[in-house]
């Protein structure tokens, strides 16, 4: 398997992510996407947005804001219960977790530790010119709250019917003790999260059903299924407000660890915002004439963990002519970039031809250009990147008016005339459509 060290130095050469503030000496636990990183992610919500929202008619989207109202963070229990116990080593000064640690000494000089403290881990912020206690805010830890909040708003609006879910993708915050494992547990991440709204008594058996999708997306999407697991999770690890979880897991280099986490949230968050509120959140059920609170499936998903997971997974090394060909072997809906133009050569000619057929792809798919050393150089550049199709222009090209497409997996190539390029892209990306 690929180790860290590897993926890490990919993702930092070919522009995928970087430390955050890094002339500065980066900042732990932050971390900035670049030009492909930030492709990769944007694919990544794509892929999510289009099996939990548009393909499916149960469920509608939504976009909360960060900062919410504090109390929001009272009812749903964060201000009292969303802390880690942390020491400090008396000798060397790190930070741990204590619930972490496997010996009561320091794990890095074997030094003295300190008694565990408890450390809310939201950040905290001031609303308004002055800083004092009463404008104290906070940057949401999870997306689901905004949810809960509109629950109402949204149900009256679309007039649902239960069962339902909202979906909604944004940036969550949460102050680690330890980040690590390079954008696996950070400070600053991006959560895709499902609230799915059900009649008490059906919650079990649709948290099943969402279990099994959830975890088929990821092999949908191109995931290994040895590299992918469900795991339930025992009852001294339920969160406070769960009444039962699965994680979908991942082997990442650094074991297996969680990629997603799918609860029963039961009727506890609109509970408690009901009685904190005090507005009335009961849903009234037409066929039954009861007021109840429905109870809640939560599909939370990492945007940053599904991208470090799907680069992970495409890694791939294989002997070639010039000593080993770096392959990441993206599904095409996630790869950052989807074709690349490349000229034969730098001949003016052939340059200008090179640049028209560039322009007449680029409405359709995120493509880039190349025209730097020889051939066989810039397709090994893409296949590191994971670039299913390279278009290449060739001396012919101008005679014939047909290009090359060549494969990155199966490394053949097809000649193809221009006219016809955008739909034999197409086909071979597997779009259904061009939009
Ligand atoms: N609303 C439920 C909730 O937030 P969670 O298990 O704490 O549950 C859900 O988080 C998902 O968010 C995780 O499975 C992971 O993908 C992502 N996540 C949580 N903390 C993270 C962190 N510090 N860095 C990156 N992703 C994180």
């Amino acid at each position: 398997m690929v180790s860290m060290e590897t993926i890490v130095s990919l993702c930092k050469r070919r522009g995928f992510i970087f430390p955050s503030s890094e002339i500065y000496g980066g900042f732990g636990g932050f971390w900035d996407y670049g030009p492909l990183g930030v492709e990769l992610k944007r694919n990544v919500r794509e892929a999510w947005w289009q099996a939990v929202v548009r393909e499916r008619d149960d469920v509608v989207g939504f976009d909360a804001s960060i900062i919410m109202h504090p109390k929001v963070w009272v009812a749903s229990g964060h201000v009292a219960g969303f802390i880690e116990p942390l020491v400090d080593c008396k000798v060397c000064k790190k930070r741990f977790r204590a619930d972490q640690l496997e010996s009561q000494v320091c794990p890095e000089c074997g030094g003295e530790l300190t008694e565990a403290r408890w450390f809310n881990t939201m950040f905290k912020t001031y609303v308004g010119p002055v800083e004092e206690e009463a404008a104290v805010a906070y940057l949401r830890p999870e997306t689901a709250q905004g949810i809960f909040a509109n629950y109402k708003n949204v149900q009256t609006t679309t007039r649902r019917k239960l069962p339902f879910g909202i979906a909604q993708v944004g940036k969550s915050f949460r102050n680690e003790i330890t980040p690590g494992n390079f954008t696996f547990r950070s400070r600053e991440f991006e959560q895709m999260e499902i609230e799915y709204f059900v009649k008490p008594g059906t919650d079990a058996e649709w948290h099943e059903r969402w279990v099994q999708d959830r975890y088929a997306w990821y092999k949908r999407y191109g995931i290994k299924p040895e590299n992918l697991r469900l795991r339930a999770h025992s009852q001294d690890e339920l969160a406070h407000y769960a009444k039962a979880c699965y994680d979908v897991e991942y082997r990442f280099p650094f074991g297996w660890s969680e990629l997603e986490g799918i609860a029963n949230r039961t009727d506890f968050d609109l509970r408690q915002h009901q009685e904190t509120s005090g507005e009335d959140l009961t849903y009234y059920d037409e066929e039954t004439g009861d007021h109840y609170l429905p109870f809640v499936v939560e599909p939370s998903a990492g945007v940053d963990r599904s991208a470090l997971a799907f680069i992970v997974d495409a890694y791939d090394e294989e002997p070639d002519k010039e000593g080993t060909r770096v392959v990441l072997r993206f599904h095409p809906d996630i790869a950052p970039i989807k074709v690349a133009v490349l000229p034969l050569s730098r001949k003016e000619s052939l340059v200008a031809k090179a640049r028209e057929v560039w322009a007449a792809i680029r409405p359709y798919f995120a493509t880039s250009y190349d025209d730097a050393q020889s051939i066989g150089r810039r397709y090994r550049r893409q296949d590191e990147v994971g670039t299913p199709l390279c278009v290449t222009v060739d001396f012919e090209s101008l005679e014939d008016q047909a290009v090359t497409i060549r494969e990155r997996d199966s490394m053949q190539q097809v000649r193809v005339p221009i006219a016809d390029l955008v739909p034999a892209l197409a086909e071979k990306l597997g779009r259904r459509c061009l939009s």
